[in-house]
């Protein structure tokens, strides 16, 4: 199965509606104007339609913050860049897609973004991200795709995520349901080590950790949220293999994944926006240990 893993793809639409204003969304077009602005560039997204295409994809992973402060403009932005592709695809939203109270409350992310169910026939299907926060798929025979979803509204200055008691409890039933030799891929909007600023971090992230210690065919972690590109093969420590996508708009590192997945292992290659083109710019293969 072929996969593309991409996140942080932050359609921006300022608004001047008054109606639409608060202090946390003032702040977010500020925060655009002063420095987000000429940090993005879609020109790169551009001509991924027929890049995957071309690719083979199969599936197309799409790991959060889709939008800037979760305005209807933005929201029509991303349904429609993501409607020019014809692979299936599971969407989670991050901390910008639930930027205010007001559009949590409203479910606007879920409003445009229902994932398609694929495991009809399996009870776990009972489970929805917007009301349970998680949602589990069947990606193929053998392998499974947990979402999750631990955007909350936050405060004026703040990105945090929150790994909340009761997402914890249904990501527990979800793994401990799921057979111990079929393989599990964990979507997440927020990585689950520390980052270096406190208030991007995701709270409760160690208990997250401590979750899928235990569970050792939970063997891939996807999130985006850093902007940073990263594949990193925490297995020796009885975690997942992490891959972080980066960021696809992000100047000079524009990045996002591409992840080969079979029984034996998987190969990833990340993809670099490089003189007017998208390049392989780092490879890795990885063999799966026996469960
Ligand atoms: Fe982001
Ligand atoms: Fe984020």
């Amino acid at each position: 199965m072929r996969i593309v893993q991409i996140s942080d793809v932050h359609f921006t639409r300022p608004t001047w509606n008054p109606l639409r204003f608060c202090a946390k969304r003032l702040a977010g077009m500020a925060n655009w104007f002063l420095f987000r602005r000429s940090w993005y560039s879609h020109e790169p997204m551009q001509v991924l339609p027929d890049l995957f295409q071309k690719l083979k994809v199969d599936l197309i992973l799409v790991g959060g913050d889709l939008t800037s402060t979760s305005l209807p403009k933005e929201f029509i932005a991303a349904k429609d860049f993501f409607n020019q592709f014809s692979q299936s695809k599971i969407f989670i939203p991050g901390n910008h897609d639930q930027y205010t109270r007001r559009s949590q409350r409203n479910l606007r992310f879920y409003r445009f973004f229902q994932n398609q169910r694929r495991a009809l026939e399996h009870p776990l299907n009972f489970f929805s991200l917007p009301e349970h926060g998680i949602e589990v798929h069947r990606l193929q025979k053998g392998w499974w795709c947990i979402a999750l979803d631990t955007a909350p509204p936050t405060s004026l200055t703040s990105s945090n995520g929150l790994f909340s008691a009761s997402v914890e409890k249904y990501l527990e039933e979800a793994l401990r349901a799921l057979p111990k030799n079929e393989r599990i891929l964990v979507l997440n909007h927020f990585p689950f080590f520390e980052n270096d600023q406190s208030l991007h971090r995701l709270i409760n992230a160690e208990r997250l950790r401590a979750l899928l210690e235990k569970f050792p065919n939970a063997c891939l972690y996807l999130h985006g949220h850093t902007h940073r590109h990263m594949i990193a093969d925490l297995r020796p420590n009885n975690l997942p293999l992490i891959l972080d996508a980066g960021c696809p708009i992000q100047k000079p590192q524009s990045t996002w994944n591409l992840i080969d997945l079979n029984e034996e292992g998987c190969e990833v290659s990340g993809y670099l926006w490089n003189d007017r083109s998208w390049q392989v710019f780092k490879q890795s293969s990885f063999q799966w240990r026996e469960l």
